[in-house]
């Protein structure tokens, strides 16, 4: 039986896997440049987010239609049930849609008709954030937050996504005040490949109360200190960072010294189909390199579950 937990850093878009890719390109008649599923995860060797965002953005052309983007809902929580997963805050990047004439309810709507039944078909209670891509304007943030308006009660709160470095926080200072008058909750990616300042700053600026990844947040002690005081969760994704090459190898991650600091550390998997696994698999690849006692991965577990918005009723955290 794997761990209960709560998966909170989860790109929808992240979970498209190489057979979904193609039979929802072959039922849109959208040609993709790979011959097969097989050619495709050749394509998946990264060598920073960057690289891994080109193909990101141009895999999900496949998502059309509300019938697609249920489809992609369905498939990640069938996997994340299997993983112990019993409750998932789940990211989607409405502009990465909207660009390529994809409405944003179809998105929420689609989604939605997924995460409905979720509860009674997976024993998965869920959230959705909806995501601003950080390397477009201030201004269509502001804009995808007002298209966001009539689907806000399928929506728990917002967060900051994309090309991290030259991208800086407080670029959002006025569309997260415009979030927090709206009552949303707000996260932000902070710290992946940015600067510690860049954490500083989505929690100064944009007062974020949950930070998504986080990992650089040791190069800070005075930083280190006060997200420690302040209960701040972390979001860690260590596949997604061997990955993508904000660290060198698997033993050499933070999360144990992270941890060890006294800092609030969840594990999650990120983008689970391009990067090797889902968040189980994560519990079980970071457990193993660092050599975590069976101690250390229950706290992770219920770290996840005390740092997740939606309060689990009863029944999300036991059974
Ligand atoms: N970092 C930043 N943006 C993203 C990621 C990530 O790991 N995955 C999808 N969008
Ligand atoms: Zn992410």
């Amino acid at each position: 039986m794997p761990l209960p937990k709560a998966e909170l850093h989860l790109h929808i878009e992240g979970t498209l896997e190489p057979e979904l890719a193609f039979e929802l390109a072959a039922r849109n008649g959208v040609r993709l440049p790979y011959a097969d599923t097989e050619e495709l995860r050749k394509a998946y060797l990264f060598d920073d987010l960057q690289s891994f965002l080109d193909l990101y953005y141009s895999l999900m052309a496949v998502l059309r239609t509300e019938d697609d983007f249920e489809a992609l809902a369905e498939a990640y929580l069938v996997r994340a049930a299997a993983q112990g997963v019993r409750h998932a805050e789940i990211f989607f990047d409405p502009q990465a849609h909207t660009a390529r004439g994809v409405p944003i309810g179809t998105v929420v709507e689609g989604l939605g008709r997924a995460l409905d039944r979720s509860r009674e078909r997976h024993g998965v209670s869920t959230a959705l954030i909806l995501c601003f891509l950080r390397d477009q304007s201030a201004e269509s943030a502001l804009e995808t937050l007002d298209a966001a308006r009539p689907h806000l009660d399928r929506i728990v709160g917002i967060g900051l996504d994309s090309a991290e470095v030259g991208h800086p926080p407080a670029k959002f200072r006025e569309v997260y005040a415009v979030a927090d008058s709206l009552g949303l909750r707000k996260v932000a990616h902070a710290g992946e490949e940015g600067p510690p300042s860049y954490i500083t700053e989505a929690l100064d600026v944009l007062g974020v109360e949950r930070v998504d990844h986080g990992l650089r947040a040791l190069e800070d002690p005075a930083l280190v200190a006060r997200l420690v005081r302040d209960r701040i969760p972390l979001t860690l994704c260590p596949l997604s960072n061997v990955r993508l090459r904000a660290v060198s190898e698997l033993s050499a991650h933070p999360l144990r010294r992270m941890m060890d600091a006294g800092l609030l550390c969840t594990v999650n998997s990120d983008d689970p189909a391009y990067f090797g696994g889902y968040v189980g698999d994560n519990f079980d690849a970071v457990g193993e390199a660092l050599g975590l006692s069976v101690e250390d991965l229950r706290v992770l577990a219920r770290n996840s579950f005390l740092a997740a918005f939606l309060e689990g009723e009863e029944g999300v955290r036991e059974g």
